[in-house]
């Protein structure tokens, strides 16, 4: 079998590349697709639902699917140099490819609201990081008025290229199933990510390699859910703070997205997205950081209400790997961390004390 070497090499024919494209890849894609197995059966349903653990890309989350494409075509454009505004995880791969290209990168980042894991990486890969005292959409306004201004490429999703590499993960959960499922839920911020699943599935279906679309669901954080309040918000706040966004860049995208595919959108609140973090972690082996969570939080509320029916193939997209916010995940950790004197009886005394 050849060896895999990434998302661009793999899907070739279907992205804006040519043969002697210089790829900038560091083997992003080809995650895995996990069949859930003790939720499903707590919940008392039949029902199939899937993680596709988009953490174990490269950088930790979905965000190089896009990258190593705007990266490899900002490169093959002449550029130097690449910013983004983001809430982290953007700014971790766009440090991290630009590293790998031998071109600069200029992240803003809001300041203080972002995931510890995700600021060593932009600070550990050479980004120059610009923290600034306002939220992620007050930097994106500002990266797009510095782009008329500085020979920089921007890396948010609203450069297309973002999303011709991230439609890609819906290629490769249809070829893992053999078919389209019938609903995929999503953490939504932007909502590229939502728009590039729909494009992948679309360009599937349109080639008829498959007979059927998902249903599109879209989840957001209570406290920025401008798609359930049906206007921008101003003042987003959530635990989750990869999705904490109330200008979202993908607004038209995504409503067509949820009218073509009959989907819906929906909000979870913080204790909602916490709890299903939680449980996923202990019940099925899978860390996932707190926004990615929500895609579970609200198919589990949806399932019990009835709402996705019974004998349904669900994937929810795990966005980012839990390691990325250790402090969300040890603050709400409940599990015993026992102090012992180092010795044979102490320690088998706290094994004994613990057993469930
Ligand atoms: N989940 C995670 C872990 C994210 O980092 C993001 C977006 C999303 C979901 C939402 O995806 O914006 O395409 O709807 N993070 C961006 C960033 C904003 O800067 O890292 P979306």
């Amino acid at each position: 079998r050849p060896r895999y070497t990434g998302l661009i090499e793999r899907y070739r024919d279907r992205l804006p590349v040519n043969d002697d494209t210089r790829l900038i890849s560091l083997g992003e894609g080809n995650t895995p697709l996990i069949k859930l197995s003790h939720i499903p059966k707590s919940l008392g349903k039949n029902i199939d639902i899937y993680v596709k653990f988009e953490g174990l890309n490269p950088t930790g989350s979905f965000k190089d699917r896009g990258m190593t494409m705007a990266v490899t075509k900002a490169v093959e454009e002449g550029s130097k140099a690449i910013i983004c505004a983001s809430t982290g995880n953007t700014s971790a791969a766009a440090a991290a490819y630009a590293a790998r290209a031998g071109i600069a990168a200029f992240v803003l980042i809001p300041d203080g609201k972002i995931a510890q894991g995700k600021l060593a990486q932009a600070m550990m890969h050479g980004a120059t990081v610009i923290q600034i005292k306002g939220n992620f959409d007050e930097g994106m306004q500002l990266v797009k008025e510095v782009a008329e201004h500085a020979p920089v490429t921007i890396v948010n999703s609203i450069n297309p290229y973002r999303l011709q590499g991230q439609k890609t993960a819906a290629f490769e959960i249809v070829e893992e199933l053999s078919c389209a499922p019938d609903y995929h839920a999503l953490p939504v911020g932007n909502a590229g990510n939502i728009s590039a699943h729909w494009m992948g599935y679309s360009e599937y279906y349109e080639d008829g390699i498959v007979a059927t679309r998902p249903k599109m669901l879209g989840y957001q954080a209570a406290g920025s859910a401008p798609f359930m309040r049906g206007h921008m918000v101003d003042d987003p706040e959530t635990v989750a703070t990869a999705i904490r966004i109330g200008h979202p860049q993908s607004w038209d995208k995504a409503w067509k997205v949820k009218e073509e595919s009959q989907g819906w959108f929906d909000e979870c609140s913080d204790e909602e997205i916490l709890a299903a973090q939680k449980l996923l972690a202990q019940q099925e082996g899978v860390f996932c950081e707190p926004a990615s969570a929500t895609s579970l939080a609200g198919v589990l509320r949806d399932i019990k209400s009835g709402k996705i029916p019974e004998n349904s193939k669900v994937v929810c997209t795990l966005t980012g790997h839990g390691l990325k916010d250790p402090d969300i995940a040890i603050k709400q950790s409940t599990s015993p961390v026992v102090t012992v004197a180092a010795t044979l009886d102490a320690v088998r005394e706290a094994i004994l004390n613990n057993m469930a």
